[in-house]
């Protein structure tokens, strides 16, 4: 699959689902299907790494999920807990920050002190950043960002007038990185489940069938051409586009 290398989305988010499918699909258990999950998460890590994607943003486990049966919990905590031992001199080697958005304190002390660890050791790493969304929810993103606008502008660090779309977008987990360009879902889901709720206003959604343990490079390839062969209008004309309006849009 042919990918231009001067089109590339800035920012990759991926909602990597059909573990539990892949799993029944194999007669295994859930949790080896997630197994098979992280080697994918590996895949595809390098392979955005490879091609100079700079912001790859995995949604690795959802506010919702730490609902799920204890046993299932325990395990992606687990297996969590395993890639980041395994995987943090590998991402040095590759030069890629590790970031997280989410509520990490729902997560165990063992993997919250890994992580914090994980993110030390390669803040000052700059070929990619590497964003784990983990017990991540969009709306719950929302109301912490609106408490925090009302306390600041309780202390006057802040003026109500002085709100608008850019300072808003400060106070959320993603401040600091741009809006995904590209959204991938995995598992021939057509839904968005709570990811980047405010971000994703103008992403391009790519939906593929393939289950998120059978991704590869090569899927990653297709979405990526697929999404070169769009245009972003960002709710103007295509005429206004090609007077090369386009860098005054996306404010
Ligand atoms: C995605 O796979 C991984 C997580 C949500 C943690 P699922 O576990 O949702 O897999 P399906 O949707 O049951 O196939
Ligand atoms: C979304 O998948 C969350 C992650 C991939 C981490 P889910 O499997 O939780 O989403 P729903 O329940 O099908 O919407
Ligand atoms: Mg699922």
């Amino acid at each position: 699959m042919e990918i231009n290398g001067n089109d590339l989305p800035q920012h990759i988010a991926i909602i990597m689902d059909g573990n539990g499918r892949w799993a029944a699909k194999h007669a295994i258990g859930r949790i080896r299907g997630h197994r098979k999950g992280v080697q994918a998460v590996r895949t595809v890590v390098r392979a955005c790494r490879e091609i100079g994607i700079k912001y790859l943003t995995l949604f690795a486990l959802s506010v919702e999920n730490m609902g799920r049966p204890q046993e299932e919990v325990k395990a992606l905590m687990f297996l969590l807990d395993e890639y980041l031992s395994k995987e943090i001199n590998d991402l040095q080697k590759q030069g890629i920050k590790l970031t997280t958005i989410g509520e990490i304190d729902n997560l165990t002390p063992q993997v919250k002190e890994k992580l914090l660890q994980a993110k030390t050791a390669t803040a000052d790493n700059n070929k990619m950043i590497l964003n784990l969304a983990l017990g991540y929810g969009g709306r719950d993103e929302i109301i912490f960002a609106v408490k925090k606008i009302i306390k600041d502008c309780q202390f006057s660090k802040i003026q109500l007038k002085d709100i608008n779309k850019k300072v808003f977008a400060g106070y959320l987990q993603t401040a600091g990185i741009p809006d995904p360009d590209l959204l991938i879902r995995t598992s021939g889901e057509y839904r968005i489940s709570n990811f980047l709720l405010w971000q994703m206003a103008y992403t391009e959604f790519y939906f593929t069938d393939v289950l998120w343990p059978d991704f590869q490079k090569k899927d990653l390839l297709t979405a990526i051409a697929d999404y070169q062969n769009r245009e972003r209008r960002f709710g103007l004309t295509s005429d206004q586009l090609k007077k090369n309006c386009r860098n005054n849009i996306k404010e």
